[in-house]
């Protein structure tokens, strides 16, 4: 049975103070059932590893570059997460996608790069609403998620996670309904089916989308939902432990 996983992305948001409060929140509830991944911006990572240093809780970056260095200012490479005591890295987000021009060639280069430094891989995918208005949903996440499993192959996909991220839930209130969620997450799991039935049972597929206490316990119930990608609401200690105490409780 694949284990749960919630990974809080904090985006450009949060202080040291932030650190503490949600990772003192989060040790005390964490074991061994859910895997809960904190994902906070760069410069928070050193005070997050000190932090997280012997409990259950485990770092994510929110990107990396392709190198694994070189004179690319303001970047940082997988190495580096990786030195930070990082396990997993986002890559694909629809925010990287849409302000910094990604493209789903570029998101498997980093894909890649993220599994040669020892990372595993978030790998985000979502249409967005005029392509849900056009019925386009499934063709986007499906050309999303083949630039990918074509790239890394199947063994390399078994150290990823897929994150389906609709880009009109993300930060807006406005969850995907779980039957909504459900049909994408069933469609993905099957395109990673034609691709190799391990990967497809082994992979986990997150929600992400205006995640909330008040609607996590019903989204987590869904068969192919392995858990979620929570942005605003892995920003308050309470909110967010909650949200983990509904992935426990699957
Ligand atoms: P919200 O939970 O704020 O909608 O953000 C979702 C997201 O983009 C997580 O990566």
């Amino acid at each position: 049975m694949r284990r749960t996983l919630v990974a809080g992305n904090w985006k450009m948001f949060g202080t040291r103070q932030l650190v503490r409060d949600v990772i003192g929140e989060l040790r005390a509830m964490a074991h061994g059932a859910t895997e809960v991944v904190i994902c906070p911006p760069y410069p928070y990572l050193g005070p997050a590893a000190d932090m997280v240093a012997g409990s259950a809780l485990c770092l994510g970056g929110q990107d990396l570059h392709v190198a694994v260095e070189g004179a690319f200012t303001g970047a940082v490479s997988g190495a580096m997460l990786r030195d930070m005591g990082c396990a997993y890295v986002i890559v694909g987000h629809s925010e990287r996608r849409q302000y910094f021009a990604e493209s789903d060639e570029l998101v498997a280069t980093k894909a890649e790069a993220a599994i040669r430094e020892g990372l595993r891989p978030i790998v985000c995918v979502g249409e967005n609403e005029a392509e849900r208005e056009a019925g386009r949903q499934f063709v986007v996440v499906e050309r999303q998620l083949a630039a990918v499993t074509a790239r890394l192959g199947a063994s390399a996909m078994t150290q990823t996670v897929v994150a389906y991220e609709p880009v009109w839930a993300i930060g807006t209130g406005r969850t995907a309904t779980p039957g909504q969620a459900q049909e994408i997450h069933a469609f993905l799991r099957g395109q990673l089916r034609r691709l190799d039935a391990n990967v497809a049972e082994s992979v986990r597929v997150l929600y992400g989308g205006s995640v909330k206490a008040s609607n996590a316990r019903e989204l987590f119930a869904q068969q192919d939902i392995d858990g979620g990608l929570v942005g605003g609401a892995s920003l308050g200690a309470v909110e967010f432990a909650a949200i983990c105490m509904a992935a426990q409780g699957m």
